[in-house]
């Protein structure tokens, strides 16, 4: 007893002094070193709760993270200040007016990840031996006069996603570097010479314009169509094929191509938004997040953004409102929004309108949400709950929902949905589901189960989001959402949806895809049409092949699988729920439509 109490004083007092060393060490920094705007760094106020750009580990015992951007600063870093804050993750004092050379003693920052040092007056070489930062994943040092040569040593950094080195000086040969997980490279703008080495021959032509080399045996356009490596949900994928379809790639740049063919598919579904209120339909515009001062009022400890487990995002609310944003749409519960953190992570925030849980209910429900991975369901990361604003952080998927595939790039710039695809789709979704409906004792329930909520995973498996939700939502209205077509009959209050009226959403769902048509479509007239009532009026008068998207008819081979498939979605949307299979039964069933699927077990939960 006396030995624990002895512990819990020591590393009370031992935690206690790490931080006050790491507030005596800020504050070095700042009085030795010339800025124009004044910081709020008190010495009498906390440092971890009122000091502006400092954000401390969760027991507040150290300070993990200084952000200092455009702060005035100028001549050289003070030797020995900055440096002695040993737990230090994330430094950025990108633009201010630094000069000198690349300190020397940041050395001493072990645990370093992220380092923004870009449009300052750095000079001199880069440090030789990057060996000492083991975690580092972001380097940005662009647009400084940094000389010398690339060092060879950054290829031990096993971390590395982003290494920015544009608009420097930097001269020599570019140092065959490996870095498997490199995602983001620009060495452009130097005085490079030479060729570009194989491993970097993945990043496209613009990572080195503006220097003397040349590509091996490959005419730039070559190297920029080399497949990408480890593609992550962070790259847009499609897009590529997009551009490589169209065959213009090599003329424009990957990027700009990549960003009209978004903008084609934003403005066409944006066209369509009267027919389906969801998914990516939301206009363009390059805004901001949600207004700064209205959650700031209450940012107190008790409304801080909370993090789930296994989530390597760094940032705080303060990221997350300065990241740049834009708008995905407007999705059953509120706007979501696309972020792009400093850091170069891309998340989706979702600010939930019309929460009718309170607190506590909220985050219970959130923290369930939060423990659930599995390779089909999209990853919830953070969420925020304060009195004025609920915000929900989770992963991006960067080829839109099934919805936006399905309905949105139709005509002839389309690339077809084939079978196959559609398979996997079904697959995936009805894997993740699954998983849903063990959750909880298995009482878990999705709620809203539609087709802008279904995204693919990286093996091009559905992977289903969302879920969760409407049970802390106010309930939505009935002639909206029944018009959604997805509901089940049984259902009055969203809230109180359940397993069986999941499987109808889901039967809802694989209708669409094995139709092509939205759950509540227009025919001719002006009339609009339930999915369910037009299947079954066109199969009960024998005109089965009639039913399915015309473009899967040229696939006439897999007839027999679409019809099977046919068959279960129409077993889902019984109108009695019992009589609607239960999930691990449907998954069976869907698995076996082609016999492969049945034969690669998922790996099952993260
Ligand atoms: C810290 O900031 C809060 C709110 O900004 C303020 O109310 C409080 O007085 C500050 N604490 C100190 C010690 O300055
Ligand atoms: C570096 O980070 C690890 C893991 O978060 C931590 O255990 C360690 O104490 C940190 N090192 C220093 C010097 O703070
Ligand atoms: C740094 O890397 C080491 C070894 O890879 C790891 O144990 C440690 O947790 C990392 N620290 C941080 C802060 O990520
Ligand atoms: C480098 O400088 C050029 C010209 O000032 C600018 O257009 C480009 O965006 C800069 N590159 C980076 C990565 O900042
Ligand atoms: C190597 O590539 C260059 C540029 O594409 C080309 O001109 C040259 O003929 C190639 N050399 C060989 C041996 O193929
Ligand atoms: C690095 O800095 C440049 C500006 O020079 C910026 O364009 C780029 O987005 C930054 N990269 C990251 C990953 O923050």
């Amino acid at each position: 007893m006396l030995a624990l109490l002895y512990w819990v004083l020591f590393s009370l007092v031992g935690n206690a002094e790490f931080i006050e060393d790491d507030k005596r060490a800020l504050l070095d920094f700042v009085t030795k070193f010339r800025h124009f705007h004044a910081l709020n760094w008190k010495e009498s106020s906390p440092v971890c709760s009122n000091w502006t750009g400092v954000t401390c580990n969760a027991d507040k015992s150290r300070v993990i993270g200084v952000r200092l951007p455009a702060v005035g600063f100028s001549g050289e870093i003070p030797v020995n200040t900055i440096s002695r804050i040993s737990a230090l993750r994330i430094l950025s004092l990108r633009s201010n007016r630094i000069s000198g050379n690349f300190p020397a003693d940041f050395t001493n920052l072990k645990n370093l990840s992220m380092l923004y040092l870009q449009f300052n007056d750095f000079s001199g070489p880069l440090p030789t031996d990057f060996s000492a930062w083991k975690n580092l994943t972001v380097i940005n040092l662009s647009n400084n006069q940094f000389s010398g040569s690339i060092p060879s040593s950054l290829s031990r950094l096993s971390q590395l996603s982003v290494l920015n080195l544009a608009n420097n000086s930097l001269s020599g040969a570019i140092p065959d570097l490996g870095l498997p997980n490199l995602e983001q490279l620009d060495l452009s703008n130097n005085d490079l010479t030479g060729v570009v080495p194989k491993t970097l021959q993945r990043f496209p032509s613009s990572a080195f314009v503006g220097n003397h080399i040349s590509f091996v045996n490959s005419s730039t356009s070559q190297s920029a169509l080399s497949p990408l490596p480890q593609m992550s949900l962070k790259r847009p994928k499609y897009w590529w094929r997009d551009a490589w379809f169209f065959g213009v790639l090599i003329s424009c740049g990957v990027l700009g191509l990549g960003a009209f063919a978004f903008l084609f598919f934003v403005c066409c579904c944006w066209r369509r938004k009267d027919e389906d209120d969801d998914g990516f339909n939301g206009k363009f515009p390059k805004g901001s997040m949600p207004p700064k001062k209205r959650i700031s009022g209450d940012q107190d400890a008790n409304n801080r953004i909370v993090f789930f487990e296994g989530c390597n995002y760094a940032f705080d609310l303060e990221d997350l409102l300065r990241a740049s944003a834009e708008v995905l749409g407007k999705g059953t519960f509120g706007m979501s929004y696309k972020a792009i953190l400093e850091d170069a992570n891309v998340v989706v925030v979702k600010r939930l309108k019309e929460v009718s849980a309170g607190k506590r209910d909220f985050e219970q429900q959130m923290n369930l949400i939060g423990s659930i991975r599995h390779e089909n369901l999209v990853a919830l990361r953070a969420y925020y709950y304060s009195k004025d604003e609920k915000l929900m952080v989770n992963d991006y998927c960067s080829e839109g929902s099934v919805s936006a595939m399905l309905h949105c790039l139709r005509g002839e710039d389309r690339i077809p949905l084939d079978w196959e695809k559609r398979l996997k789709i079904a697959v995936g979704a009805a894997r993740g589901i699954t998983h849903i409906h063990s959750v909880n004792g298995g009482k878990f329930v999705h709620g809203n189960i539609r087709s802008s909520n279904i995204f693919l995973n990286l093996q091009q498996y559905g992977c289903v989001s969302d879920f969760g939700l409407a049970a802390v939502m106010s309930p939505l209205a009935p002639p909206i959402s029944r018009a959604a077509g997805y509901r089940a009959p049984e259902v009055n209050d969203t809230r109180k949806a359940t397993q069986a009226s999941d499987v109808y959403s889901f039967g809802v769902f694989l209708l669409e895809l094995l139709t092509g048509k939205s759950p509540v479509h227009a025919t001719g007239g002006d009339e609009l049409v339930h999915l369910v009532r037009w299947v079954h009026s066109v199969v009960r008068e024998e005109w089965t092949a009639e039913v399915f998207d015309l473009e899967l008819l040229k696939y006439s081979h897999v007839e027999e699988e679409m019809v099977e498939m046919l068959q279960i979605a129409l077993a889902c949307v019984a109108r009695i729920p019992d009589q609607r299979p239960k999930m691990p039964d449907l998954l069976k069933m869907i698995e076996d439509v082609r016999h492969a699927f049945a034969e690669i077990q998922p790996s099952g939960s993260q």
